[in-house]
């Protein structure tokens, strides 16, 4: 007999295996909780969805969609760790990578990124299109941050955390299509014109190395961080803080 999990109102099966959910819970939300992965890099467990990035598309009895936004559902069908999915998150991947610039080897947010482990679990061996080296600047204005657009994947978790957290609008997303980009709302368009601070949340969610702080650099060596140690995919409450 098995005992039912504390506040749970039904289940549903994630790749054959039975996931409780909560009232209003995501099939995300609820596959995380119970310390299933669903690959994922616009989705927080302290926010609303964005359903941005689109590697969290599943199949729902057999129809398309993204597991953070979608709800749970007693009996649903719910397959993630397949061939067919994991090889279009492997393309989003490929597509993310080509868009900025990304040197992991030399960037700070190495074996901390989510991004990178994302594409070492997707088994992403090269970026397979042509990269578009775009040219974006880097803004070292601010007495404690570095802002490193050349790696920005657009998923908002800054905008986001700095306007519902921080209550500060330090961060927007600008432009349109292959244009868009992020944004500083300052006169300047400088972070150092903002009151944005090291203790922000805005600070620490970025999961790629946009948002990085200063005088920390490689304190931890590369080899010996968070995805190094272990696959993104290996259930860790602290996995999911983003502040790594
Ligand atoms: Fe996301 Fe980081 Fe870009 Fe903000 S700076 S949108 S957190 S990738
Ligand atoms: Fe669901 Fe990005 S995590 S769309």
């Amino acid at each position: 007999m098995t005992t039912a999990a504390p506040g749970a109102v039904g289940s549903f099966s994630l790749d054959g295996q039975d996931v409780p959910y909560q009232a209003g819970d995501t099939i995300m939300a609820a596959a995380t909780r119970a310390g299933h992965y669903i690959p994922h890099l616009c989705w927080h467990p302290d926010f609303a969805p964005h359903g941005s990035c689109r590697l969290c598309t599943v199949k729902v009895d057999g129809r398309a969609g993204a597991a953070c936004t979608v709800r749970a559902a007693t009996g649903q069908a719910v397959q993630s760790d397949t061939a067919e999915l994991n090889a279009q998150r492997k393309t989003l991947l490929q597509m993310l990578f080509v868009e900025g610039n990304h040197f992991c080897p030399s960037c700070e947010k190495s074996g901390n990124c989510r991004l990178q482990a994302t594409a070492y679990q997707m088994g992403m061996e090269g970026p397979h299109f042509e990269e578009f080296y775009p040219n974006r600047p880097v803004d070292a204005s601010h007495p404690d941050l570095l802002l490193d657009f050349n790696r920005c994947i657009l998923c908002e978790l800054c905008v986001r955390a700095s306007a519902l957290v921080d209550g500060k609008n330090v961060f927007a997303i600008g432009g349109h299509g292959i244009g868009t980009h992020l944004l500083v709302n300052s006169d300047s368009g400088q972070l150092g014109d903002t009151n944005m601070a090291l203790a922000d949340r805005a600070a620490s969610i970025c999961p790629v190395g946009v948002i990085l702080p200063k005088r920390r650099g490689f304190a931890i060596p590369i080899g010996q961080r968070q995805f190094d140690l272990a696959p993104i995919s290996q259930p860790a409450p602290t996995r999911e803080d983003g502040a790594s």
